[in-house]
């Protein structure tokens, strides 16, 4: 059976998706909209087959579309989603779910209330599909560690720079930090309880691009998470600190990778062991797949991230944001600084998280 998919916002990500899609056999890709004439001059060259459109309309009217993939930005997600849902459509988003929490939580309602009328939908909550978090949990549940007591972490990178793009999606910490949060949610099998935010200003930028939560799980779990976009940004050969630690009251485990292969260290009671796999980058083939199989099936995949788990870590993302604008928050470096780095990155063929410029594909 093949499956008909029309894309809108054919960005960083739309990119990824197409190059995933053309490797999947059971997907046709027949529409492309991005009102951005160099982005569908390239998508024109690397889907020539696919009809290229500047409004989503023309994708969402197209009967031939049965699922729609939505990776513009936020601020225009959820009247996007709406309107793939009134069109019948499938539809697999990018996250955040929409431009405030309140828009997320209607976008979870239309979309639990089109699943009960036959159509799926999901979110690229990418961690929650990748090879270690399923590992991370197994491990837990195999008392190797004890009794799961605290969650460590921590994901720094030289990633994107304030005023870069992607403003609609918030600080570093509301943009990708929500992944971070949540991925703890899923390692305590708990709801949060209660968190104390601190953040900096770097660069002296009017919003935080690094902070540090840490607090409480209901269930008793503690947990410290650190995400910045700050790590060496004008270092000459750049670098990451991406880890998950989990510390039981027996044993421990530490995750790390370097976005090419990833691995768990395990110290557990009776098993000490490395284990390694190739990182698996954003896991677009493994939601395909899950796309593909709960389509096909008419049930949905056990698996596929549900946008209320999306919407929860958004919402705490922004609540943790909050926290840390009550306390002291400082700024530091300057302008100046911010502006070399912009400058760098704008000229950078190898660097993290850039944004398309030269209207290149980016294969992920
Ligand atoms: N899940 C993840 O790990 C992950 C990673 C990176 C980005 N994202 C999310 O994916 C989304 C896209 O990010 P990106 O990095 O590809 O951004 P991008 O800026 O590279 O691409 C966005 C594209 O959307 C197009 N666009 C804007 N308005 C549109 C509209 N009304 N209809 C159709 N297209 C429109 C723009 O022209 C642009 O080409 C963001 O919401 C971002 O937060 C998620």
């Amino acid at each position: 059976m093949e499956i008909t998919i029309g894309l809108i916002g054919f960005g960083r990500m739309g990119r990824c998706y197409l190059n995933m899609l053309q490797r999947d056999k059971r997907y046709r890709v027949t529409h492309i909209c991005d009102p951005d004439p160099s982005c569908r001059a390239l998508a024109h060259e690397l889907a020539p087959n696919a009809q290229l459109c500047d409004n989503e309309e023309s994708v969402l009217g197209a009967a031939d579309v049965q699922v729609v993939l939505i990776c513009a930005l936020a601020d225009v997600r959820m009247r996007q989603i709406r309107a793939a849902l009134a069109a019948g459509k499938h539809v697999i988003t990018e996250k955040p779910l929409a431009d405030s929490v309140e828009h997320e939580w209607q976008v979870v309602e239309a979309c639990e209330e089109a699943e009960c009328h036959g159509l799926f939908c999901t979110v690229n909550m990418y961690l929650l599909n990748s090879w270690y978090r399923h590992e991370l949990c197994r491990i837990i549940n195999s008392g190797e560690l004890g009794e799961l007591a605290i969650i460590r972490i921590c994901h720094m990178t030289p990633g994107l720079a304030p005023g870069e793009g992607h403003e609609a999606e918030g600080p570093a910490f509301h943009d990708c930090g929500m992944h971070y949060v949540g991925l703890a949610r899923f390692l305590a099998g708990s709801e949060y309880h209660t968190w104390h935010a601190q953040a900096l200003r770097m660069w002296s930028w009017k919003d935080p691009w690094w902070l540090q939560a840490h607090g409480t799980m209901q269930n008793g779990v503690v947990f410290d998470i650190t995400q910045g976009f700050v790590y060496g940004q004008m270092s000459k050969d750049q670098t990451h600190n991406s880890y998950v630690e989990l510390i039981g009251t027996q044993g421990f485990c530490h995750m790390s990778h370097d976005f090419k292969r990833a691995w768990i260290d395990l110290h557990g009671v009776n098993v000490t062991e490395h284990i390694e796999r190739p990182h698996g980058g954003k896991n677009i083939d493994v939601l395909l797949d899950q796309m593909a199989q709960s389509i096909t099936t008419g049930q949905r995949h056990p698996e596929m991230p549900c946008l209320r788990d999306s919407a929860i870590a958004s919402e705490i993302a922004w609540k943790m944001l909050e926290n840390a604008r009550c306390h002291e928050m400082p700024a530091i470096g300057n302008n100046d600084e911010l502006e070399q780095i912009r400058e760098r990155r704008r000229t950078m063929k190898d660097g993290y998280g850039l944004l398309p410029r030269n209207n290149k594909p980016i294969l992920g």
